[in-house]
């Protein structure tokens, strides 16, 4: 075996990319539990990729056989139920671990130099892997499949000009047809996958080279000892591969709940009208997105009034767009001189409690029919959501800080 290892690492350099990334990859040791999620987002990326790769060798990814194909993967295909429900429920278990994970950068400030661009790979996976979710909805060609993809597709023609050249170009016809299935099927199993792949290695190369955050935002590089090694550190491998396994452990037992037990959870992970094929003369009466996809849908929906010429729906894109868009700019925002929430000022600490309540509401509001009120809710919501980040400048430069431990304490 050592003999092997010798012949490889000659000719290529694994024992130095292990203890590079593993052995003597030294993180902070007072990572949490927030800190699972990073770990547990790559499992659920294998998840994704294992069963998808077993679902495509039974699925028909045309307009005549795709809805009874999955018919036949979740009846006859040995397993077959099993494939689709650890891939429909490792969809959601994906944003239910990003939002997580990206809720961690926030709260303890990871996203602050010099992790600047750990951030920006973050949120480029982030839309990749919102695409991904858009594109594979479709492929079960059911009514929501058939009628989510109308109505996503239709906002690009209300871009001026361009609009309505750039959603025929999408859809590849008149409307959603077996053409557009075809090229979603192609980008959902193959692009998006890829490009995924390379973002999380980039990700993962990025947050290695300047090393981890942690809860307290302390920087441990700053005390080392005679070997150069931080004194708050501890190696990746054996501590945190372990420490992982835990995460790992809870997160199964509730995902496989979810998988044997509840896998349409109620509507929400696979919706009702799905169950139905997709009927391009028949809407249903209340067409909603994926729950992960809501809070931007109720964003959408706030837009009601036409501006300088423009309808309300170009403004609603504008505004779904930007909610997205200003996060790629959270490290600029952000001016406070400390990074964790521990110790900034209670003007921070209300500003993100604000944040998660309007994006929680929003999110049901997207989920549920529109209706005066609930308009009038989701625009205010709206709002707060963009202060959060339009008025971080203000606020992290005039509260009160607390100071930063020297070392790790807790
Ligand atoms: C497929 C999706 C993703 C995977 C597999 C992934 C993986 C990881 C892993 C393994 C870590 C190190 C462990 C940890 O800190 O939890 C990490 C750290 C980090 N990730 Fe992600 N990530 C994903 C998506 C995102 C997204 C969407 C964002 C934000 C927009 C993000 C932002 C960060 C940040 C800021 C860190 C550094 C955290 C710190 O040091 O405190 N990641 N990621």
């Amino acid at each position: 075996m050592q003999k092997l290892i010798q012949w490889i690492d000659a000719r290529l350099p694994i024992v130095e990319a292990y203890e590079k990334h593993m052995s003597k990859y030294y993180a902070p040791k007072n990572f949490n539990m927030w800190y699972f999620f990073g770990s547990l987002a790559m499992l659920v990326l294998v998840n994704q990729l294992v069963t998808g790769i077993w679902l495509t060798m039974s699925y028909n990814p045309s307009a005549e056989g795709a809805f009874a194909s999955v018919e036949y993967i979740m009846r006859d295909v040995q397993w077959g139920w099993l494939l689709r429900y650890l891939h429909s429920t490792g969809a959601s278990a994906f944003f239910v671990v990003v939002y997580l994970h990206m809720f961690r950068g926030i709260m303890y400030g990871s996203y602050q130099k010099p992790r600047e661009l750990i951030w920006i790979f973050g949120m480029l996976i982030y839309l990749a892997l919102m695409a991904e979710a858009f594109m594979g909805y479709l492929l079960p060609w059911g009514q929501m499949s058939y009628w989510g993809a109308q109505v996503i597709v239709n906002l690009f023609g209300a871009i001026p000009v361009i609009g309505d050249d750039l959603s025929l170009w999408i859809r590849g016809d008149y409307l959603i047809s077996g053409i557009t299935l075809n090229r979603f099927f192609a980008l959902h199993v193959i692009a998006l996958p890829i490009v995924l792949l390379g973002l999380v290695v980039l990700h993962l190369l990025a947050l290695h080279e300047v090393g981890s955050n942690n809860p307290q935002g302390v920087d441990i590089k700053k005390v080392k000892d005679e070997n150069g090694i931080p004194k708050d550190g501890i190696p990746f491998h054996p501590y945190y591969t372990v420490h992982d396994l835990l995460g790992v452990g809870v997160f199964l037992f509730i995902f496989c709940i979810v998988v044997f037990y509840f896998p349409e959870m109620g509507g929400l992970f696979l919706e009702k009208p799905n169950f139905e094929p997709a009927n391009s003369l028949k809407t249903p009466e209340h067409i909603a997105p994926v729950w992960y996809f809501t809070p931007f849908y109720a964003m959408l929906r706030a837009v009601t009034v036409d501006l300088f010429g423009l309808p309300a729906k170009f403004w609603g894109v504008v505004v779904m767009g930007a909610a997205i868009a200003i996060l790629f700019v959270l490290p600029w925002l952000d001016r406070s001189p400390v990074k964790s929430i521990r110790y900034k000022g209670w003007l921070s600490k209300i500003a993100l409690a604000i944040l998660v309540v309007s994006f929680v509401i929003l999110g049901y509001l997207g989920v549920v029919p529109a209706t005066p009120e609930r308009t009038v809710a989701a625009q205010i919501l709206t709002t707060l959501y963009f202060l959060y980040f339009i008025l971080m400048p203000f606020y992290t430069r005039i509260e009160k800080t607390k100071p930063v431990p020297e070392r790790v304490t807790g």
